[in-house]
């Protein structure tokens, strides 16, 4: 069986610098046409001219012959001016500002203290309809870690929304039925990512039966009920809710150690992954639209006008990619995948 879609694109990735970029981007670029690039370089990536200057990097570090087209976001910090982000805004190629705080995952040490002193900054954001692009998981030590994205979004969420009903905002990587209901609720202009791995697995893939550090990411695996929610949202043909897979390349020794870091690699096989989920759960007509639609339309870019094709035949997934010095570990490495990419 073959299946052949608009090409998609890639709603929130993380690409690296250096070999580690240079190692990882073709796997996106054989599937994705565009992607929104993460900002959380070392340091990270707060100015336009900032952006321009990694945006061309990703650009020489691809293979010839692709066409594809990096669209970049700003870090943002305490220190994020109104001129900053009109300045992004006219660049072209800046299309959001991601909102890390402080501390909630891998590089976010120089994230947001305080969200409400951001304020006028975001009303600059909302007038210039330049998209505020949220890790949405409270920092506090004391809260749980399995509550982190919830307590957020009390916390934050909804009054942000109702301060910026017209500011565009993505919930990324929602790993929650309670985001998914704050989404479909919510009356603004809000949207959310959802990866693969938080469709394909729970918590249990994570721990039950040895910790497995490959499947550690942040917002971090939750419970099967919740798992259960985002398949249904992301198989809706909701528009809010599409495609970003929160590819997080390491080096295989930062994972597998005693305090192995945060983030799944996918981008080998992110649209292999998204199309066995949504064949499993029998909405593989959904597929094109999460995947290639309803994103370019949130961030008001046209559709792409080129196809992809599918082929229900399975493969084993590599054990592992090179990545600059070191390897890197793909999900589900070493297993099978029943949809591979042919063209
Ligand atoms: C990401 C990374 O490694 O950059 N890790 C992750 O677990 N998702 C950071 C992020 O997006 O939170
Ligand atoms: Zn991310």
């Amino acid at each position: 069986m073959q299946l052949t879609i608009t090409q998609p694109d890639d709603w929130h990735l993380h690409l690296r610098d250096d070999d580690a970029l240079a190692a990882v981007v073709a796997h996106s670029a054989e599937r994705f046409a565009r992607a929104i690039v993460m900002p959380n370089l070392q340091p990270p990536v707060t100015t336009t001219e900032m952006a321009a200057a990694y945006r061309l990097r990703i650009l020489s570090a691809l293979p010839t012959n692709t066409g594809f087209d990096p669209l970049m976001t700003l870090y943002m910090t305490d220190r994020l001016s109104s001129e900053e982000v009109i300045r992004a805004k006219q660049s072209g190629i800046v299309k959001g500002i991601k909102l890390y705080p402080a501390g909630a995952t891998t590089n976010s040490d120089a994230g947001v203290t305080d969200i409400q002193k951001l304020y006028p900054v975001l009303e600059t954001m909302q007038s210039e309809s330049l998209p505020l692009l949220i890790h949405a998981e409270v920092t506090d030590s004391s809260v749980d870690i399995f509550d982190r994205e919830r307590i957020f979004i009390d916390r934050y969420l909804v009054e942000l929304s109702r301060t910026f009903p017209e500011l565009p905002m993505v919930f990324e990587h929602v790993t929650t039925k309670d985001a998914v209901d704050f989404v479909k609720e919510n009356p603004g202009r809000m949207a959310a990512t959802i990866t693969p791995q938080h469709l394909m697995y729970n918590r249990n893939a994570m721990l039950a039966g040895g910790i497995r550090p490959h499947y550690f990411c942040l917002p971090i695996l939750k419970r099967g009920s919740h798992q259960q929610a985002l398949i249904e949202a992301a198989t809706s043909g909701d528009p809010r809710f599409f495609l970003g897979t929160d590819s997080a390349p390491h080096p295989q020794h930062a994972k597998e150690c005693g305090c192995g870091c945060a983030g799944c690699y996918t981008a080998n096989s992110a649209i292999e992954l998204y199309a066995e989920i949504f064949d499993q759960a029998g909405a593989l007509n959904k597929l094109e639209g999460f995947s290639s639609f309803f994103g370019a339309d949130f961030y008001n870019l046209p559709r792409n006008t080129n196809t992809i094709t599918l082929e229900k035949r399975s493969w084993i997934v590599p054990e592992s990619y090179p990545f600059g010095n070191d390897r890197v570990v793909p999900l589900m490495a070493g297993h099978e995948l029943q949809w591979q990419l042919i063209s």
